[in-house]
């Protein structure tokens, strides 16, 4: 237990010495392509799915990352679907970099991007084993659960203003 607290303080540490920065990628760039990979890790690979060349076809959505020393560790996309309104979807942190606030971070970047670019309402589809983390941002649920990619999801909104 004890060399678990001292590991992650370590790991918090050496997030701290490195540079790191949120920023928007621009669609077909290599740290976009970077980014599928990490995608496809992280929410794919585990439920035994691939993407297939029409689900990457997202040149109309917003690519926002968590850049760490030069290199995608944090994705989330936002798709516009109604005037004023973004879906935010295939929000990703590298496994051996997930519970230090990176996604938290990440969020938070895509939630001033919005205001600054006239959106007021955020909406996702949440994993249910995601559910807590976007609730300790203020996002709330609604409606019934469902399935998507095979797993039980929650839609969730946040209003922005
Ligand atoms: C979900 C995910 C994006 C969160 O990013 P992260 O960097 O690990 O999360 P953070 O460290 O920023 O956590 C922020 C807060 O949410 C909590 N949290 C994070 N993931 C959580 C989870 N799965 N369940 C419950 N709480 C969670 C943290 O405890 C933290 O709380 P605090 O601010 O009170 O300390 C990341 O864990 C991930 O990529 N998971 C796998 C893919 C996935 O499920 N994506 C979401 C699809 S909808």
């Amino acid at each position: 237990m004890k060399r678990q607290k001292c590991k992650k303080n370590k790991t918090i540490q050496n997030i701290l010495d490195m540079h790191t920065e949120c920023k928007r990628l621009e669609y077909g760039s290599p740290e976009q392509l970077e980014s599928i990979e990490l995608r496809e890790e992280v929410l794919r690979k585990p439920i035994g799915l691939r993407f297939s060349k029409e689900e990457l076809e997202e040149d109309e959505q917003f690519h926002l990352a968590y850049i760490m020393d030069g290199k995608v560790v944090g994705i989330l996309l936002l798709k516009p679907v109604a005037e004023g309104v973004l879906k935010m979807r295939q929000v990703a942190v590298r496994p051996d970099l997930q519970g230090q606030g990176i996604g938290k971070q990440l969020v938070r970047f895509s939630e001033k991007w919005a205001i600054d670019h006239q959106y007021h309402i955020m909406e996702l589809h949440a994993r249910k084993t995601a559910v807590e983390f976007y609730l300790s941002m203020g996002y709330e649920t609604r409606g019934p659960e469902f399935l998507e990619v095979t797993i039980p999801h929650l839609e969730m909104f946040k209003n922005l203003k």
